[in-house]
């Protein structure tokens, strides 16, 4: 029984059939438990001498077990290592990396240039009142300019805010009428128009706002021309024609020179050879006022562009949907090395 038992230990190849044979000859139901149970019927010269050496062939079974079993464990764990094992010289894969979205680079950049030239930057809420949106803008309830920006509303007097300049209005109200306010504000705005080549019901506006006790036209003009030269390049020119905003009181347009430039020179883009950018204007003395700011005393500009126009005009972007459709191959090639 022992020989049978040993050789069956060392023919066993895996942990699992060595498992086998312990229960087949150690186990509850084998042969050696038998003979230990049928002690009761030998008699007492009898009784020591198996019992020795049922325990004796037990022991050496379970040795021989126990030694085989190191021995299969030691080759599992070899096999193991052997195929987890790393080719340390085969190529790495390149890892991903991301960039900002080119809608987030241009307004960086356009914060960097209005920071360099005194403006703080200031923030506010998407989802506005109508007393910020509309009323303290100069634009009281049933005012037909109210149809200018089609609204998105949450209540009656809750909306989703269609421009930034509520925060020209928050930031005033904020300095108590009494400090001078030079800050811009980007951020995102809503409207309710169907999504086409131009127009997203949902884009990003930055706001400016100077308020001061001597700011002039001059002043908006000497800004904003800074502003395209720095954007564009030193060899844009910009004018302001006559507009109307609710707020702004006179109120502008502003166009830059338009040049597309090729391997073969410069020429003019369009028949006019302007392009607008942005609206602006001195700000209303009503709105001076319902902001707390006496405008016999201050009085400002302010000015509000579109980020996205900005930079379908700087790269040539076609469809303002490509910022929000976030296609990899459209947004990669805005990504800085
Ligand atoms: N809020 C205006 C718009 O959305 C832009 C603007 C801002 C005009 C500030 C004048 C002054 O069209």
């Amino acid at each position: 029984l022992e020989k049978e038992a040993l050789l069956k230990v060392n023919e066993a190849k895996e942990l699992k059939d060595l498992q086998e044979v312990r229960v087949a000859y150690l186990g509850k139901k084998g042969p050696i438990t038998e003979v230990l149970r049928g002690m009761g019927k030998l008699s007492k010269e009898e009784r020591p001498v198996i019992g020795e050496l049922a325990n004796k062939v037990r022991e050496n079974i379970a040795n021989e077990l126990d030694g085989k079993k190191s021995t299969l464990e030691a080759i599992e764990l070899e096999k193991q290592l052997e195929n987890e094992t790393i080719d340390v010289t085969l190529p790495g894969r390149p890892v991903q990396i991301g960039g900002p979205h080119l809608l987030t680079s241009i307004v960086g950049e356009i914060e960097d240039l209005f920071i360099g030239m005194g403006f703080e930057v200031r923030e506010g809420p998407e989802v506005e009142t109508d007393y910020y949106n509309f009323e303290a803008l100069n634009l009281p309830k049933g005012h037909p300019a109210r149809d200018m920006q089609d609204s998105f509303y949450i209540t009656e007097d809750i909306l989703l805010r269609t421009h930034t300049s509520p925060v020209q209005a928050r930031t005033m109200g904020e300095y108590n009428g009494e400090k001078p306010v030079k800050m811009i504000c980007p951020g995102k705005v809503y409207r309710r128009d169907t999504d086409d080549a131009t127009h997203s019901h949902q884009f990003t506006q930055i706001e400016g706002l100077y308020v001061d006790k001597d700011v002039r036209m001059s002043d908006l003009k000497g800004v904003l021309n800074r502003f395209a030269k720095e954007m564009f390049g030193e060899d844009r020119e910009i004018r302001l024609r006559p507009s109307f905003f609710p707020f702004t009181e006179p109120s502008v347009e502003m166009d830059i020179s338009c040049k597309v430039c090729n391997g073969k020179g410069c020429s003019v883009c369009k028949k006019t050879g302007w392009i607008e950018i942005l609206g602006g204007g001195m700000v209303h003395p009503r709105v001076l006022e319902m902001a707390g700011y006496d405008p016999d005393v201050y009085n400002g500009f302010a000015f509000g562009m579109g980020p996205e126009r900005i930079a379908m005009l700087k790269y040539g972007v076609d469809d303002i949907r490509h910022f929000y459709i976030n296609d990899n191959r459209f947004l990669k090639q805005y990504h800085k090395a």
